[in-house]
């Protein structure tokens, strides 16, 4: 029996599902060398949420993050999350700047891209696919998994996620990664699953990423590496649990001296755990990290709708003084998501299905009025949901509009070299037009800020609509 290997997500989800990934690289540093020596099998460092934050709310420029990562975390794998067509960003892109970012990435330090589509629509991880094995053929490096967005609902059955395996292993992945982003994989689904797909792909690696939130993680873990899962996702403990991952630690000791032993160090865990305790504690006083998101979210349990989405409809409801409507409104968001082929829950349908819901409930009338995002989804400019969308609904929601039936990104024009042309300007390294390209207004903001920070300016000071810097 092969050991089992840990991803440890400290640096990436763990901060992102607890602290809106507000820890910055300093706060990373410091403690780099040692995680590096742990053994772990990777890194999880970058993604989205990480990337955007880093420019948003930091004034860190996330390339900057990952090779300050990468010089010294030396002998662990480096990994980051990919939204397939839409890379790190909510739109789709041109298939041009797919590739560069994938190239960039890898030079820049990433091992291993884990990327994933919001409905299993093999098509929007084509080009991330291929452009991953293709840096492979000519540098050695990359290693491409795909993340299969797990959800539950009828059309989701063990055969489903087998079926979507067989397509992704015909694409050249190297491995794959069962993605529970809400955390509803129950520990003897997890099993059945892992067990299947084990039995119909014996050498595919198969990695598990699930949440804590309502409270199954630790144990469908477990399930999964008993079924024969190679990799599971955890976070070290001050940074584990509630919306986090499984706790590194408990999982490490559970299996110790058993044939799914990690051979991971308690001793040399414990360092990290004390660094990252001293950072809990200041996040805690701060206010950054909220008791609240510790919890164990039954509701989640109830209404199969993750925890993340159920307090935006709780919010907006409340804005709205209506909340007196939620348990309508957490009626309607399966019959929503059963007129729209029952795409798994997840940035961005998430939101978009759980607006149209409240709408739905609001007006007294189903799709008196439909948001442009649930429209642009009937339509099909997010990609193929797993279950077909009724013709008559969909005449309904777009009228005299044409659905999209092909491969959205095909009817994008290439777009990097014009790209490239707008972030002359502010351009300091290659990366910039990928950092434009993911978050127009927050990179140019960005970039404003370091070029006066060079010029060792105040940017409070600076005259932006002069285009005059105050000396
Ligand atoms: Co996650």
């Amino acid at each position: 029996m092969a050991k089992v290997k840990i991803t440890e997500t400290a640096l990436r989800d763990s901060h992102q599902s607890l602290i809106a990934t507000r820890m910055t690289t300093e706060e990373m540093l410091p403690i780099l060398k040692e995680m590096d020596e742990v053994g772990y099998h990777s890194l999880e460092v970058w993604g989205g949420a990480t990337f955007d934050a880093c420019l948003r709310f930091l004034n860190e420029d996330p390339w900057v993050r990952l090779r300050k990562i990468r010089e010294v975390a030396k002998n662990t794998n480096l990994q980051m999350l990919f939204r397939g067509q839409n890379i790190l960003g909510y739109r789709h892109y041109s298939d041009d700047v797919v590739e560069y970012f994938v190239q960039k990435s890898i030079a820049n330090g990433i091992d291993i891209i884990r990327i994933f589509d919001a409905l299993n629509d093999a098509r929007n991880l084509e080009t991330a696919i291929k452009a991953t094995n293709r840096e492979h053929a000519q540098s050695g490096k990359g290693h491409v998994q795909v993340a299969l967005s797990y959800t539950t609902g009828p059309i989701y059955t063990t055969d489903y996620y087998v079926n979507y395996t067989k397509q992704l292993v015909d694409m050249g992945v190297d491995s794959i990664c069962i993605k529970d982003m809400a955390g509803l994989l129950k520990p003897y689904d997890a099993e059945v699953l892992v067990k299947a797909i084990k039995e119909s792909f014996p050498t595919l690696p198969v990695e598990l990423h699930t949440h804590y939130t309502a409270g199954l993680a630790s144990m469908t873990t477990l399930k999964a590496i008993e079924a024969g899962c190679d990799i599971v996702d955890t976070a070290i403990s001050p940074l584990a649990l509630g919306t986090s991952q499984p706790a590194t630690e408990p999982i490490v000791a559970a299996l110790q001296g058993t044939p799914y032993d990690t051979g991971l160090d308690l001793v040399k865990l414990d360092k990290i755990s004390k660094y990252f305790s001293t950072l809990r504690e200041k996040y805690l006083a701060s206010g950054l990290l909220n008791p609240k998101v510790l919890k164990v979210d039954a509701n989640t349990l109830l209404y199969q709708v993750p925890g993340g989405m159920l307090s935006n409809l709780i919010s907006q409801l409340a804005q709205m003084g209506k909340s007196d409507k939620l348990q309508e409104c957490l009626e309607e968001v399966p019959r929503v998501r059963a007129d729209a082929g029952y795409p798994p829950l997840v940035t961005p349908s998430s939101q978009i299905v759980g607006t149209q819901a409240v709408m739905n409930v609001i007006y007294g009338e189903r799709y008196k009025s439909v948001t442009k995002e649930f429209k642009g989804m009937i339509k099909g400019e997010y990609g193929r949901p797993a279950v077909p969308i009724d013709p008559d609904f969909q005449k309904k929601i777009l009228g005299d509009e044409q659905p999209i039936t092909c491969r959205p990104a095909d009817l994008l024009k290439p777009e990097l070299e014009d790209l490239k042309k707008k972030v002359a300007p502010y351009a300091e390294q290659e990366e910039d037009v990928l950092s434009y390209a993911l978050f127009e207004q927050v990179a140019t903001k960005f970039f404003d800020a370091r070029k006066a920070a060079k010029l060792n300016l105040d940017e409070g000071t600076a005259d932006k609509q002069a285009k005059i810097h105050t000396v």
